[in-house]
């Protein structure tokens, strides 16, 4: 089946999670962040991520800018950052404009040239996405910025990925999925999109049904599978 449009999960995939923790590790009198920022930046996004499937799974949501709040959160506390206000503010203000993969740019243009609908399907909140779209520049190569917050439940719920199909009148095999998580590229296979992981870290393979059917180190050469 022909792909007319290209599914873009946002956070990690588009946008660089660990740009936010890494920045103000870079700032003066961030000593003790700059001994831990990776350490800290991984287990905020892992608990993230956990919250967001223990809230989808229990049917009690709340949007994505909670459960970033909650995950750092924790993390600041496991790694002795805790009560530290300024520093919690901090991270959580870049969260805004996270820096967008290098290549995003000029691959999203050369999907558009093509004349294939692009678009972000993210558990970001409406207004999260639009800043990092807007502080990334990408708006214009963007037929559509996707929210869960249309459905009220996390990925990997089913109704999520319904939204590409509802906005685009496509069947989920014209569609490329595109993540850098592997277990919402293996929920959206199953779902019947074709499926891009995007592993920048060398990880394994996720021990899911549905493994990816492409998987890359970065985002250049998605043109070439759409
Ligand atoms: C997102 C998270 C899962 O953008 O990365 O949906």
């Amino acid at each position: 089946m022909a792909i007319t449009t290209v599914v873009f999960d946002a956070y990690g995939t588009l946008f660089d999670v660990s740009a936010a923790a890494r920045k103000a590790a870079g700032e003066p009198g961030r000593n003790a962040l700059a001994d831990t920022w990776e350490a800290l930046s991984r287990d905020w996004r892992l608990k993230q991520l956990q919250y967001s499937w223990l809230r989808a799974v229990t049917g009690a949501h709340t949007d994505f800018w909670q459960v970033t709040q909650d995950g750092l959160d924790w993390a600041l506390e496991a790694h002795g950052l805790y009560g530290d206000p300024d520093l919690r503010e901090r991270l959580l203000s870049l969260y805004w404009e996270l820096d967008a993969y290098p290549e995003v740019p000029q691959m999203l243009a050369t999907l558009k040239a093509r004349e294939l609908d692009t678009a972000i399907l993210s558990n970001g909140s409406p207004d999260m996405l639009d800043a990092a779209v807007d502080s990334a520049g990408i708006g214009p190569m963007l037929d559509a910025v996707l929210s869960v917050e249309e459905v009220g439940v996390f990925k990997p719920d089913a109704r999520v990925y319904d939204m590409v199909g509802a906005r685009f009148g496509s069947q989920p095999g014209n569609v490329l999925f595109v993540s850098a998580n592997g277990w919402d590229a293996a929920a959206a296979g199953a779902y019947g999109f074709s499926t891009v992981w995007v592993n920048r870290g060398g990880e394994p393979v996720d021990r899911l049904p549905d493994p990816p059917a492409q998987m890359m180190t970065d985002l250049t050469r998605i043109p070439e599978f759409a």
